[in-house]
């Protein structure tokens, strides 16, 4: 049966909600892709996070085949566009059928009139396709993020701006976490392998496989059971670095969807968790994912700005405070993050997260262990935000063998960019 819909229409409305309506990629496409067929989600998504991520480069394409860009209430068709050249550029999609889906997406978005005008660029762009190329990798758009990141990304990483960039314009690599209730990360490894799964494992991060080829979770052994969790290794450092126990009390903060609630349960399945997230609709994936592993926690919706209206007097012998961040060290995994995010954000979440790691240190016992963690790679949300702390808290020290926490950066075929500091509460 012929579709009733058209794919890059949904693709170029999605990403007007993005640049325009500054929403997120993964708020728009559940909504925007209800009634599409499994194989066209895919190639939506790939469509969506390809444009989001070469966006600079297409703008500049295009810049160089129209003299006007197109706006007002013909905005998205400027996106269908970029759509069009993105397809041709990066997909296998023939030349033929990307030109002519796209240019009945002007049909589909009501503005069959602008047809032509989509045809016309896109073909232009076929004709002069090789020296459009080599001429946008000698200017700035080559680099594929706006420029107050880039500025910052070079002040901070002199020597390593270059490869974080590289890093942050590819395709994330797909990461397991093996539930090391029911298999160590060898044998899980073995079953991919019968299954035909090509895997790696990783030399320090004891339950990491990374997969050769993302996969459907469908395709993995026992998923339903709980035997794996997607999870970049990065992400992964965290419930590692708490080293949470049996019989502990501990509180995830900042918790849902929820990935990190669970690792601290496959470590610790007799500690007693407090999830805690100010937002109730993403608390429902912690529910969701403690019922696939069969776990149990403490699921609360509260600020932890005031931990004083949920958390009742108690006190945890360890704290994660997975803290709201820039996420400027997961750009490859939402390439969104570099067009929603603004220069000022960074100050504004630092002052957030020291509101939050100050509010919830009291509700920490001496001797207890508190894991500030946040997917930033900015010094503002991680050392400086960890040395203001320090020489607020006279009853802090970090216990991580490091002077102001751990900053990873994201690699090719390694993790996200993350930060860790470990602090422990003097007795
Ligand atoms: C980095 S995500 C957490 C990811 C989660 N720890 C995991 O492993 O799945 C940050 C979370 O902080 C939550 N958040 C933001 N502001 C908050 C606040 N003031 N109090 C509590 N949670 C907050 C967001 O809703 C979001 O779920």
């Amino acid at each position: 049966m012929k579709n009733t819909y058209n794919l890059r229409s949904i693709a170029a409305t999605a990403i007007s909600q993005v640049l325009d309506n500054g929403q997120s990629l993964s708020t728009v496409l559940p909504e925007l892709q209800r009634n599409i067929n499994d194989k066209d989600k895919s190639l939506l998504q790939e469509i969506c996070f390809g444009v989001l991520r070469y966006l600079p480069k297409l703008e500049w394409f295009i810049s160089q085949l129209m003299e006007k860009p197109l706006t007002g209430k013909q905005r998205t068709l400027h996106y269908l566009i970029m759509v069009g050249i993105y397809q041709l550029l990066y997909t296998r999609i023939p030349p033929h059928a990307a030109l002519a889906e796209t240019v009945n997406g002007a049909v589909a978005l009501k503005r069959p009139q602008l047809k032509g005008l989509v045809n016309g660029v896109l073909r232009s762009f076929l004709r002069q396709q090789v020296q459009l190329e080599e001429r946008s990798s000698n200017n700035s758009s080559q680099y594929l993020h706006p420029s107050w990141l880039l500025s910052r990304l070079q002040g901070t990483y002199p020597d390593d701006w270059q490869s974080i960039v590289d890093a942050n314009n590819q395709r994330p690599p797909m990461w397991l976490r093996v539930n090391s209730q029911h298999h160590s990360a060898q044998q899980y490894l073995e079953l991919l392998e019968q299954d035909e799964i090509q895997a790696h494992l990783h030399p320090t991060h004891p339950s990491a496989i990374r997969l050769e080829e993302p996969t459907a979770v469908t395709r993995l052994p026992g998923f339903e059971e709980g035997w794996s969790t997607v999870q970049d290794v990065s992400a992964q450092g965290c419930a590692e670095l708490l080293q949470p126990l049996d019989g502990e009390h501990i509180l995830d903060l900042c918790a849902a969807p929820g990935g990190k609630t669970t690792h601290i349960l496959e470590l610790a399945p007799k500690a007693s968790v407090l999830a805690v997230d100010i937002d109730e609709f993403r608390l429902k994936r912690v529910k969701e994912n403690l019922k696939r592993l069969k776990q149990h926690a403490s699921v609360v919706q509260g600020d932890g700005t005031k931990p004083e209206e949920w958390a009742q007097n108690q006190q945890f012998d360890r704290i994660l405070l997975d803290a709201p961040c820039s996420a400027t060290g997961v750009i490859r995994r939402h390439p969104d993050i570099k067009w929603l995010r603004r220069d000022s954000d960074i100050n504004e979440l630092a002052q957030l997260q020291a509101k939050i790691l100050d509010a919830v240190w009291p509700y920490l016992k001496p001797g207890g262990t508190l894991l500030y963690a946040t997917c930033s790679i900015m010094p503002e949300e991680n050392s400086l935000q960890v040395q203001s702390f320090l020489a607020k808290h006279n009853d802090a020290c970090l216990n991580d063998g490091t002077k102001a926490g751990l900053q990873v950066l994201p690699t090719a075929t390694g993790g996200d960019g993350f930060f860790y500091a470990r602090f422990k509460k003097q007795v």
